[in-house]
């Protein structure tokens, strides 16, 4: 169950005509449980309108800095980014969830990394490269980040003026969509042809610690799928999608039985929750139940709802979220997954 703390907001800052920047009053006492790695995430929750809203954002200051900041993009419909970029204010109280997510950054003695962002999937990466280009006088950092044009380019004076205070050790390489560019190769998507070819001429000959991906899935997959292929091994790719939207679980699989009996533990206790069909998750299954399970996307992105199967059998319809040796541990998103046996037991506090 995730925890909520009333954090004030000290500033929200105009990023680009559609982003803000928000940045949090966080009290003393609270800095120990709200620190993060780089690339790590808060769930934010608002009433809106009477409704519950939760979205996750990453953070885009660096640990070192002592700063608790979050970057919102505005989405068509989207409530709270709405909310965030028209009506927020300095003051103003928002609830949020410590800090969480696997797509995080160690620095390495000396290490060189690339970067691949689109659009505000450029948000971890900040707080990954403030971190790499502070740890030591040596490691370098590799942006290819893409946008539609100029104006829309989140953090865009920000990552220029790191090019000048770290010369040398970081470039930053700009793709545009909707304003032409002096050089062809950087008009247009990122796409994983663009990936093998910068693979070929550049990324081949730096010795590469790390690659960051964080952008809409075909940018992530494509340019994942091009770097698995140019030989890269697959633990030095890191990847995180946005938000794809309520994803929902629901289909049909003949085996799966209409009714189950799932015990979930949560917060030490174990209560036995009626699935049916219609419930078309364990996660609606047990929020149906009044059990005040962790959730923010419901769409196999954000890995808050991640809970481990210990007996019985389930299947995951969409995984965005999790790595390979969680589900090889059992774990699982309760909100792609239905169960496949007639009792499942699934613990929320793993
Ligand atoms: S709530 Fe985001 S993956 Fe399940």
């Amino acid at each position: 169950m995730s925890k909520f703390y009333k954090i004030p907001v000290a500033s929200v800052e105009k990023l680009t005509p559609d982003s803000v920047a928000i940045t949090f009053d966080l009290a003393d006492k609270l800095k120990s449980i709200f620190a993060f790695k780089p690339g790590q995430h808060v769930i934010v929750r608002k009433n809106i309108g009477g409704e519950d809203i939760r979205r996750t954002y990453s953070f885009c200051s660096a640990p070192h800095e002592n700063v608790f900041r979050i970057a919102v993009r505005q989405i068509d419909d989207g409530t709270f980014s709405t909310y965030a970029n028209t009506v927020l204010k300095a003051g103003d109280v928002l609830e949020i969830s410590p800090p969480i997510g696997a797509f995080t950054f160690s620095a390495k003695p000396a290490g060189t990394y690339v970067g691949i962002a689109a659009g505000s999937g450029i948000t971890p990466l900040m707080s990954m490269i403030r971190t790499a280009l502070t740890s030591d006088d040596e490691s370098k950092f590799f942006l290819y980040y893409g946008n539609r044009d100029a104006k829309h380019t989140m953090f865009r004076a920000e990552l220029a003026a790191l090019k000048n205070l770290y010369m040398g050790r970081f470039s930053a390489q700009m793709f545009m969509t909707r304003q032409a560019v002096d050089i062809p190769f950087f008009n247009g998507r990122i796409d994983g042809e663009k990936i093998s070819h910068l693979h070929a001429h550049v990324f081949s000959a730096l010795n590469v610690n790390g690659y960051y991906l964080c952008g809409p899935k075909s940018m992530v997959d494509g340019a994942k799928d091009s770097l698995l292929t140019a030989g890269e091994p697959e633990a030095n790719i890191h990847s995180e999608l946005f938000f794809v939207g309520d994803e929902s679980a629901r289909r049909k699989i003949a085996s799966a039985p209409a009714r189950a009996k799932v015990n979930v533990i949560m917060d030490g206790r174990k209560v036995e929750v009626d699935y049916r069909d219609e419930h078309g998750s364990i996660l609606e299954a047990v929020l149906g139940a009044g059990l005040d399970a962790s959730f923010s996307c419901k769409g196999g992105v954000c890995a808050t709802c991640r809970a481990k199967v210990t007996d019985g059998d389930v299947d995951m319809a969409i995984n965005y979220g999790l790595e390979p040796e969680e589900i090889a541990d059992g774990y699982v998103l309760s909100c792609q997954s239905i169960p496949l046996s007639k009792t499942v037991t699934i613990n929320f506090d793993a």
